[in-house]
């Protein structure tokens, strides 16, 4: 899907995944997880990329759901993005964190000046 990057858009594809999660039989919880963890990286391509549209792939098969969020803007160097001080919570900056605590697999890659793509999995059946 191309998106256009304005927050208004962000529900659509929450509303995208969460009926692909729903029919491949994921549960309440697990699709509320899948539904915050795409919010925020659609916004984080709307936010950071500063590009007309951004891109959302639903990658699904039989054990295991990926979304593909990928953006052509300005980009960053990742290893310069600092991990969160939970001791010291300040606004922002979390975005990154709970997608990578609500889902199982997540590859963010980002070059300065040629976009992100930001990959989250879940697997099918993984109970706690
Ligand atoms: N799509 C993106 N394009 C460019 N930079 C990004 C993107 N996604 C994340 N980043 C970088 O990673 C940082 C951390 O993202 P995040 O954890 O969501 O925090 P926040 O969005 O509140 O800054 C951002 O501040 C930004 O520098
Ligand atoms: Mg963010």
């Amino acid at each position: 899907m191309t998106i256009p990057s304005k927050p208004e858009y962000v529900g659509v594809i929450r509303l995208t995944v969460s009926a692909i999660a729903n029919r491949m039989g994921f549960d309440i919880e697990e699709i509320e997880d899948i539904k915050v963890a795409v919010a925020e990286g659609c916004t984080n391509a709307i936010k950071h990329g500063l590009d007309k549209n951004f891109y959302v792939n639903f990658l699904v098969s039989r054990s295991s759901l990926s979304i593909l969020i990928k953006d052509d803007g300005k980009g960053c160097n990742p290893s310069q993005i600092q991990e969160p001080d939970l001791l010291n919570p300040k606004e922002g900056g979390l975005g990154l964190f709970i997608v990578r605590s609500l889902m199982d697999e997540v590859e963010f890659t980002s070059e300065e000046g040629s976009g992100s793509i930001v990959k989250m999995t879940k697997h099918l059946g993984d109970d706690i």
